[in-house]
């Protein structure tokens, strides 16, 4: 039988919440601002980017601005609580509002409304973002290089970041969104006439923020090894094991998956009740803070 090794590549910082993707996504917009600038972003009651965000403002000291797509600030939510504890300042954004993210009219609007602010886009992905991504050495696994190299695939900017720092080998974009754009939101955080062609993305089995039982299961089986969430990590890897299992993917590789954080967001899994107290104080218990570890 021809063995499949699988390395999970794990980023532990000092500062609590700015683990996985958050902390190279961020790094660009951390160098880049200014000295009596703060940064402004935005994204979904539970994000786990503007978590890291306000965790960032606190530990460098720095004023944040998280715009949240919510119709009113719920101080009990968990990730809410713990950005303004950090000092962020929250604004609800309507959903049909937020739609408009993307548009030069709603940048303008914020420019005018935060003009000593660095705005960044929803995830921190863009060019910028990604760039901050190739420093990750996720190829180097301690048995040797990978042949394989995966994250879950969001808003692409951490993908995006793996795709340029190894153009030979080949990268796999996990998808955790139903999103039909996901292919040119990658494309996006990559040079313009790149002609990387290196990776290719799945489709995600379920929409975004979707828990579902068996991907449970999964994290608080694996929960011994390696610490996961159903939204992102663990939903992730429960779609590359399927793919193992299934055969679509070549047995006999050497896989590295980006352990991209996001364990904040159990939390607010717990507090939505979408998963049980049983799992929550399973899945929150002491986080595997190792570099590597093989499954
Ligand atoms: C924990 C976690 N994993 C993966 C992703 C997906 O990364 P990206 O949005 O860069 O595709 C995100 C979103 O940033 C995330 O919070």
């Amino acid at each position: 039988m021809t063995k499949t090794e699988l390395w999970v590549c794990q980023l532990a910082t000092t500062v609590p919440n700015i683990s996985g993707n958050k902390w190279l996504k961020l790094a660009s917009a951390l160098r880049k601002r200014s000295a009596k600038q703060g940064i402004l972003s935005m994204g979904g009651a539970f994000s786990n980017h503007l978590a890291a965000l306000a965790a960032a403002g606190k530990h460098y000291g720095f004023p944040t601005v998280g715009l949240v797509r919510t119709d009113k600030i719920d101080l009990t939510n968990p990730t809410l609580a713990q950005c303004l504890q950090n000092g962020m300042y929250l604004q609800p954004v309507d959903r049909s509002y937020y739609r408009q993210r993307h548009t030069s009219e709603f940048n303008q609007k914020l420019i005018n409304c935060y003009p000593d602010y660095l705005i960044i886009p929803e995830g921190g992905s863009n060019e910028e973002g990604a760039k901050g991504v190739m420093a990750l050495p996720l190829a180097q696994t301690p048995a040797g290089e990978a042949s394989l190299l995966c994250c879950a695939t969001a808003s692409g900017g951490t993908i995006a970041g793996i795709i340029q720092r190894y153009p030979d080998i080949r990268v796999l974009g996990l998808a955790v969104v139903q999103d039909k754009t996901l292919i040119d939101k990658v494309n996006a955080c990559l040079p313009i006439n790149h002609n990387f062609s290196n990776w290719e993305l799945t489709k995600a089995s379920s929409a975004y923020g979707k828990v579902k039982a068996e991907v449970v299961a999964f994290c608080c089986e694996l929960k011994p090894q390696i610490s996961l969430e159903p939204i992102y990590t663990g939903k992730a890897l429960y779609q590359l094991f399927e793919l193992l299992e299934k055969k679509e993917l070549a047995a006999g590789q050497r896989i590295a998956f980006f352990h991209t954080g996001g364990l904040q967001g159990l939390a607010g899994l717990y507090y939505r009740k979408l998963i049980s107290e049983t799992e929550y104080a399973l899945l929150a218990a002491d986080d595997n803070e190792e570099a590597c570890t093989a499954v």
